[in-house]
């Protein structure tokens, strides 16, 4: 198979009742995670990657591994630009290969947010390429894009319909209740306000900042309408924690072929997890 847009995997979950895990990746050690896993539970599965991952691991390798993943696997495997702001640098991926993509301007005004999502709108439709927005502001940083601390602007129901006619846009991420990164409190979900813009709005809905909500909140969002979930803290977090397990045994330890290999054992745990959530296992076909 080829690398997909995220379009169609996302419109069939939303139809058949169940969410694509958007995973953040990092590197060949966390995409090879993600892909096997998927593919041993045959479930659909986004890659997702940030600027700061671009500018870290270089946007042409990773595309690269995600070519090589979705040529050996038969499940579907989109690569996502997740929380871009630059329209510039989004040009620039989909004349690379990229076919799904998040513009963030989230921090922008209504008016202004709708402007540059036309824009990269414009761009990726008539090259296939899918995009998501959002709109509200989600609490958080993501790889140091995001709102003040404490800072949440819930997404509004009316709003949201205007955005997605005015842009057509492809996927709405929305904001519930969710924040990047751990929790300090258990998060209250908005789940009235879901309920609410999906009745009034007909594209998929993406939730962001999954980590660390309970199982089943994520569930009950899923069952309202979501049918992306983002995940990216809880698979950092267990990757490094099998590997600092490891070193704590084996302090003289210089091979990354072994205790790189204890950090991917204790991802898969955590991505086995998100997919069982998700409810997105045997959707591959
Ligand atoms: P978490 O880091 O909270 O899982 O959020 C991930 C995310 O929303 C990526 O866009």
């Amino acid at each position: 198979m080829e690398i997909v847009s995220t379009r169609d995997m996302l419109i069939k979950a939303c139809k058949q009742g169940y969410a694509v895990p958007a995973f953040n990746i990092h590197n060949l050690e966390t995409i090879q995670v993600i892909v096997e896993t998927a593919n041993e539970l045959k479930s659909p599965v986004i890659l997702a990657l940030t600027p700061a991952t671009v500018d870290y691991a270089g946007a042409e390798y990773l595309l690269a591994l995600g070519k090589v993943a979705a040529e050996k696997y038969s499940i579907p495997i989109a690569m996502h630009l997740d929380h871009f702001q630059q329209y510039q640098q989004i040009k620039k991926c989909i004349d690379l290969g990229y076919k799904s993509v998040m513009i963030d301007a989230s921090l922008d005004v209504f008016e202004k947010n709708i402007k540059k999502v036309k824009e990269v709108v414009c761009y990726a439709h008539k090259r296939g390429v899918s995009v998501e927005a959002e709109l509200g502001c989600l609490g958080g940083i993501e790889d140091d894009i995001g709102a003040r601390e404490g800072v949440f602007l819930l997404t509004d129901p009316v709003a949201a319909t205007e955005f997605i006619k005015e842009t057509e846009v492809d996927s709405l991420a929305v904001a519930i209740g969710t924040a990047h990164g751990l929790y300090k409190f258990e998060p209250i979900l908005d789940f009235a306000r879901l309920e609410e813009i999906k009745n009034k709005t007909d594209i998929p809905l993406v939730l962001h900042g999954a980590s660390g909500v309970p199982t089943e909140s994520v569930k009950k969002t899923i069952k309202l309408g979501i049918c992306k979930v983002n995940i990216a803290t809880e698979l950092k977090i267990s990757f490094a924690q099998g590997v600092k397990d490891y070193f704590n045994i084996h302090p003289e330890a210089d091979d990354p072929r072994e205790y790189l290999q204890h950090g991917k054992e204790a991802m898969k745990e955590v991505v086995i997890k998100k997919i069982e959530m998700c409810g997105s296992y045997n959707k591959a076909q």
